[in-house]
């Protein structure tokens, strides 16, 4: 089997709001014994690697079934004093979740309100660190590469279309969508007719000097989607990507996608609309932060 492009074993994201001290501690414990667990792994000390590993599973467990003094316990050995208490909540955005991207897939990913998919959409974007459990790109540890080579590899390996756009409101639309062009070593002219190709893919050819106050949602959106995908790179995570298009503009732009991964660049896309779910080849549910189906479908 050939090595997936990105790779979730066992993720789980977990907030916690309010005191909640035991929930704390115990995710703190978690933590650490995952940086160990890394260490093992690091060092190709498969022995010790396996069990911290068997620990960690059994304390992860323990703490999605909310026994948090229990999870602590199975890391520390220590025990806690129980906190009935304290207010507050645990949420896990994320719940063992073990995911496969192969290249070239095109993937939707749906579900409620607040099951999950931008938690996961991060992630898989390496936005935001994972409270426990791995996450692999091309096969390398994520957590083994270090804080100051993330920019880069992001920028290289992955476009992002956001929720909320985050376009800067200061720049035009062609120079934020010349942004992500910023490490390619191409000189000023090239970046500039590069953005202005693929603001032309999206069809605003004829807005490229606008800021994003200027424009509807949906150009703002279109804009967004020509800045993720004008650097080539070999991943394009898009939440809620044609949200604010017409049916029209949603099939134009799902037509642009699905041509841009028969050239081998893979899409995740979350998303409500149903059009945009049926034409992409594999659709991920997601419920509770779990993925409780996987489907793929011939499109
Ligand atoms: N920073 C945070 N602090 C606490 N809870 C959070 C935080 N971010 C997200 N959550 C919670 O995590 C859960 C998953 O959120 P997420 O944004 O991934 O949902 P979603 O599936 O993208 O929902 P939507 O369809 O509404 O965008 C929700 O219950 C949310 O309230
Ligand atoms: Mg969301």
């Amino acid at each position: 089997m050939t090595e997936p492009i990105l790779k979730l074993n066992n993720l789980t994201k977990t907030y916690i709001v309010g005191r909640r001290k035991n929930a704390k501690r115990a995710q703190k414990a978690i933590s650490a014994l995952q940086k160990k667990y890394e260490k093992f792994i690091a060092k190709n000390n498969e022995l010790e690697a396996k069990k911290v590993a068997r620990v960690l599973q059994k304390a992860q467990t323990l703490f999605a079934n909310e026994q948090y003094e229990a999870s602590y316990k199975t890391v520390t050995g220590k025990s806690l004093r129980k906190r009935p208490r304290d207010r507050g909540s645990v949420i896990h955005a994320l719940n063992s979740v073990d995911l496969r991207i192969n290249k070239g897939d095109l993937v939707a990913v749906i579900g409620p309100s607040g099951s999950g998919k931008s938690t996961l959409l991060n992630m898989l974007g390496l936005l935001d660190d994972p409270s426990s459990g791995q996450m692999f790109l091309n096969g390398k540890s994520v957590a083994s590469i270090s804080h100051n080579e993330l920019p880069e590899i992001r920028s290289r390996e992955l476009g992002f279309v956001f929720q909320s756009f985050n376009l800067v409101p200061t720049l035009t639309a062609l120079e934020n969508v010349m942004l992500p062009l910023r490490y390619s070593g191409m000189h000023i002219r090239k970046r500039r007719k590069t953005a202005a190709e693929a603001l032309q893919q999206v069809g605003l050819e004829e807005r490229i000097k606008h800021t994003p106050s200027e424009l509807s949602g949906g150009q703002q959106q279109r804009v967004a989607i020509a800045r993720s995908i004008v650097n080539k790179p070999s991943i394009i995570l898009g939440d809620e990507l044609t949200g604010e298009l017409d049916s029209k503009m949603t099939a134009q732009i799902m037509k642009l996608i699905k041509k841009l991964n028969a050239n081998g660049q893979t899409f995740i896309i979350v998303t409500h609309n149903p059009e945009v779910a049926k034409a992409c080849k594999r659709v991920i549910h997601m419920r509770d932060g779990r993925v409780v189906k996987d489907i793929k479908q011939v499109v």
